[in-house]
């Protein structure tokens, strides 16, 4: 099984993670630029996975915002998929809310991404709203998912069986 740990996006992490990027969303992806700038917005919060031998597996990037989290980017290189890396950034996400006091995630997701969707109702994101034709390169539909209060008894049952089952692949 591999073992992933987080560490923080920097410039020195870019090459690799535009490597993912391109492969994750085609033509459509970001450019460098926009993770140059991400890395010094204030209010955004960049990480990636990275495998026992020192390679991005993949990276996450959250604005957190009052007591609000937008998920802004998640993308898993396509050779090492359902391998749990999006499960350790989505759970390292969570770790990093309840410190900082946020209260909800949300994000965006194209209606046909099967995979990203079933990844965040594992984590107990529903979706409560659309965006017709969000996605301005084939006019298709988000949906906006949202989790609940993650502070809520409720959410951190599921949080604590997630840490349980995702633990594992966490390096120390
Ligand atoms: C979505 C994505 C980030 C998932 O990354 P991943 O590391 O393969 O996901 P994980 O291995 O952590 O899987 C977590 C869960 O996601 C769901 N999932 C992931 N891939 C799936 C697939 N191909 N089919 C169905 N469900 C899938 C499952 O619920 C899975 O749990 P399980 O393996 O216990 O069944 C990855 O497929 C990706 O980079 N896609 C392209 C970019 C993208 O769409 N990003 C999301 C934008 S909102």
């Amino acid at each position: 099984m591999d073992k992933f740990r987080i560490e923080k996006m920097t410039l020195a992490s870019l090459d690799e993670v535009m490597e993912i990027e391109a492969l994750a969303y085609g033509q459509h992806h970001w450019s460098r630029d926009s993770f140059v700038a991400e890395i010094d917005n204030k209010i955004s919060n960049y990480n990636c996975a990275v495998s026992e031998n020192g390679e991005i597996r993949g990276y996450m990037g959250l604005w957190k915002i009052i007591d609000e989290a937008h998920i802004t980017n998640l993308a898993v290189h396509p050779s090492y998929r359902r391998k749990g890396v999006a499960k350790v950034l989505l759970l390292n996400a969570l770790d990093e809310c309840y410190a900082d006091k946020i209260k909800y995630l949300t994000l965006e997701v194209r209606v046909s991404n099967a995979s990203a969707i079933n990844l965040y109702e594992s984590f107990g994101f529903r979706s409560l709203g659309v965006r017709k034709k969000y996605y301005q390169n084939n006019n298709e539909d988000a949906l906006i998912m949202w989790s609940e209060n993650i502070f809520s008894e409720n959410y951190k049952k599921r949080y604590e069986k997630l840490k349980e089952s995702i633990g594992e692949l966490i390096l120390k």
